[in-house]
């Protein structure tokens, strides 16, 4: 029982970076286990920030090992840039950081295949990163996927042409003209040379048989933590469908995509935001669409870390948030962001949806046709600032009343809250 697991309860950006980070003193090591370059895990110490999204978040820690599992998609471009980015800043990366050869490949042409199924969809479009996540998983599912540990092979260029030939068959189905087309600012042929480039790098990488690796790792009795990305309620199987992720963001991903028997592991820490907020296109019972909402985005700085688009904001989800520790099986709950609400004088708390005159309080089938009203809860706001709480006697009451009302109607303790982007503004509530 040494796999702990970290994931976000809502639609992603919950702070998930900031808290492995935080976290991974007390782990040996630190293992995606799924999604790809959509994530963005920002981290923040020493007045430095960085946004992480194919590394492991546990690569500040000098004393930690990180893995990018089979269940995590790469895009070798991403990837160096991000290397690149953070061996300029002074931070290590060699022997502390290991490639699964199991993961899948995200080619150009999955980019383009990303952004035409995007531009096909027009209104009902997902709001996909583009970066090429449900092209790759498409085909890893469909078994026609390049992997990592296939680029050693003597026939991979062959088999790369093959699938980008078969991509640009789909692109133009779809009526898409690439050729103005710019992926991260390069036209294909651009971004494809700086592709087969960065393929040779991570070549040159720790590859390993990820799934031998951990498991020899959780054997010798080191402590792991998996760290998820995006959130339970973008999980492709129990999210918002169709306005989803193409992944297993929920505990199950865990397990497939590390390769980890379920009885390894130990917490299931969800981590939440004290409000809500989502980017991309789905339902959000509790947007706000007024300067309550305005708030919360401004002072909660509330951008994508991947692609900078403005998040939705709104007020906490109860059955959402309930129904995603139902789901993972959550051991322990972390609190992010309440700093932000410190200025309201009334909290609101969605507790259940009224549909077609109805109350019910668990997400139904039809949440993405159908109008889910929320039915709110009021709670006394505290007026005063998180920022600097780092002990129980610095706790606003009506702060401690807002958390225990959350421990109460989730029977999950709180045991962590960051009161800030910052390292050191978390306060350790239950030990
Ligand atoms: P992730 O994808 O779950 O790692 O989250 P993101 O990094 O995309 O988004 C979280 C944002 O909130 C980042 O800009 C963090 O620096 C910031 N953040 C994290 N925790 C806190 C907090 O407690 N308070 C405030 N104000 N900002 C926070
Ligand atoms: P982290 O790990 C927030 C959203 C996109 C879109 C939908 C599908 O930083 O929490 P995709 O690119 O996967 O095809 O997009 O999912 N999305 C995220 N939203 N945080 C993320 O990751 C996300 N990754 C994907 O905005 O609505
Ligand atoms: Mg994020």
């Amino acid at each position: 029982m040494n796999v702990d697991v970290l994931l976000g309860l809502q639609w992603g950006d919950e702070g998930k970076g900031k808290i492995v980070d935080v976290l991974t003193p007390q782990y040996d090591l630190v293992a995606r286990f799924q999604g790809g370059p959509n994530a963005g895990h920002t981290i923040e110490f020493e007045g430095k920030k960085f946004v992480l999204h194919t590394i492991p978040s546990g690569i500040f820690n000098p004393d930690a090992i990180n893995l990018i599992g089979n269940g995590v998609i790469i895009d070798p471009v991403i990837l160096q840039r991000e290397m690149v980015k953070l061996r300029q800043s002074g931070t290590e990366i060699g022997a502390n950081l290991f490639v699964s050869r199991k993961a899948h490949l995200i080619l150009p042409s999955h980019r383009l295949l990303d952004a035409a199924s995007e531009k096909a969809k027009g209104e009902s479009k997902i709001g996909s990163t583009l970066k090429g996540i449900g092209p790759t998983y498409t085909d890893k599912i469909s078994r026609n996927g390049l992997r990592v540990g296939d680029i050693s092979s003597a026939s991979f260029f062959e088999k790369y042409t093959e699938l980008k030939e078969r991509h640009l068959q789909l692109v133009g189905l779809h009526n898409f003209d690439f050729s103005e087309y710019l992926i991260d600012g390069l036209r294909f042929d651009a971004y494809e040379e700086q592709w087969m480039n960065a393929v040779k790098l991570l070549n040159d990488m720790q590859l390993v048989d990820s799934e031998y690796f951990i498991n020899d790792m959780a054997r010798k009795g080191k402590r792991i933590l998996a760290e998820g990305a995006q959130g339970t309620l973008l999980d492709v199987d129990f999210g918002s469908y169709p306005f989803v992720t193409s992944s297993n963001t929920t505990i199950a991903g865990v397990c497939s995509g590390l390769g980890i028997a379920p009885n390894k592991i130990g917490k299931v820490i969800g981590i939440f935001k004290a409000y809500c907020t989502r980017v991309g296109s789905g339902p959000f019972p509790t947007e706000l669409f007024d300067t309550t909402g305005e708030m919360l985005r401004s002072k909660g700085n509330e951008f994508g870390s991947t692609t900078g688009r403005a998040r939705r904001c709104g007020w906490l989800d109860m059955p959402a948030l309930q129904y995603a520790i139902m789901l993972n099986g959550v051991t322990e709950l972390i609190m992010m962001k309440a700093d932000v609400m410190d200025e309201l004088p009334t909290i609101k708390v969605a507790t259940a949806y009224n549909v077609n005159n109805q109350v019910i309080d668990h997400i139904p089938f039809e949440g993405c046709t159908q109008q889910l009203d929320p039915v709110y809860e009021e709670l006394q706001g505290w007026m005063k600032p998180l920022t600097h709480v780092a002990q129980k006697e610095d706790v606003p009451k009506a702060f401690e009343e807002y958390i225990q009302y959350i421990e109460r109607k989730t029977n999950v303790p709180v045991s962590v809250v960051s009161t800030g982007p910052d390292r050191s503004q978390t306060w350790y509530r239950k030990t």
